[in-house]
């Protein structure tokens, strides 16, 4: 398959996906989404990959959704077509996918990040809805996710006035798990996804199945979920070779990798 607006590479048991229209610093189109939902496709069916890593360039993650495609959008054409429920698509992609963010992450840019299970950020990663200051709202669940994620005064306060904030302020109000400098981003993203594909695969899509339950149902919930998860854990032979091998003082195999 060959893609024209992302590039995209097998690193051992990770795929990488990097978004690919420079010229529009990474501006999200229909024709860009379509290829990533495809990738994103081959990914989750192909049985050596293990974990995602979605990135941009060093200058640019995603500057939102393309703002020349949106410029002309009617009502009707966004209400009939459902215009961004294809965006989606990564929201359920149920291997562990981690975004790796240098420079702008803004509207649908920062919405994709924030799709993924976590955000690695360079130092020079700048995140923020602008959406306000064109007349429009987050459309990718930004208003919900960053809420969430946030809490309600900074997710008010950035969609409300649409200033960026940078990778400190991102890391302290929790939106990004690490900053890592610009340089080794990429490095260590894929470090951290090869790490976490080398565990068990199913282990690994249930505890992103409870963390996500998390924030769509009450406390008891989700407990319980995560009880009847754990439960279900000790039918796989991960679990049987995981306990083994600490036993054994040897590195665990895990049979579902
Ligand atoms: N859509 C389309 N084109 C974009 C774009 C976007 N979101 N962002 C940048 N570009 C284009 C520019 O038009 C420009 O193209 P030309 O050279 O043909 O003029 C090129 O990329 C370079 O952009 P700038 O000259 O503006 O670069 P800069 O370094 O001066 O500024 C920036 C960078 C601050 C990111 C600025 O480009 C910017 O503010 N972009 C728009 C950000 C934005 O508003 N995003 C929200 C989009 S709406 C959305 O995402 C809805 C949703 O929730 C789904």
């Amino acid at each position: 398959m060959s893609y024209e607006n992302i590039i995209v590479e097998v690193h051992g048991a990770v795929g990488l996906i990097r978004l690919n229209r420079p010229k529009a610093l990474n501006a999200l189109n229909t024709a860009l989404i379509r290829e990533l939902n495809l990738a994103l496709g081959a990914f989750s069916e192909d049985p050596q990959i293990g974990a995602l890593v979605l990135t941009g360039s060093e200058k640019v993650f995603a500057a939102g959704a393309d703002i020349k495609e949106l410029q002309t959008l009617t009502y009707m054409d966004a209400y009939l077509g459902d215009a961004i429920r294809t965006w989606e698509r990564l929201s359920y992609f149920r291997k562990p996918a981690i975004a790796a963010v240098a420079g702008f992450a803004l509207g649908g840019g920062c919405e994709l990040a924030m799709m993924c299970d976590f955000i690695l950020a360079a130092e020079n990663a700048k995140f923020g809805q602008p959406e306000i200051k064109l007349g429009i709202l987050p459309g990718a669940g930004g208003t919900q996710r960053l809420a969430r994620f946030v809490g309600k005064a900074k997710a008010m306060e950035l969609c409300l006035t649409g200033r960026m904030m940078d990778a400190q302020e991102a890391e302290r109000c929790g939106l990004v798990s690490r900053i890592v400098p610009s340089e080794s981003l990429l490095e260590e993203a894929l470090r951290t996804a090869k790490a976490i594909a080398s565990m068990s695969l199913p282990i690994a899509m249930q505890i992103k199945d409870c963390i996500n339950s998390a924030y769509e149902t009450t406390m008891t919930e989700g407990v319980k979920f995560e009880r009847r998860n754990f439960h279900a854990a000790f039918a796989t032979q991960d679990q049987k070779e995981g306990m083994a091998a600490f036993i054994e003082k040897r590195p665990a195999k895990f049979v579902n990798r």
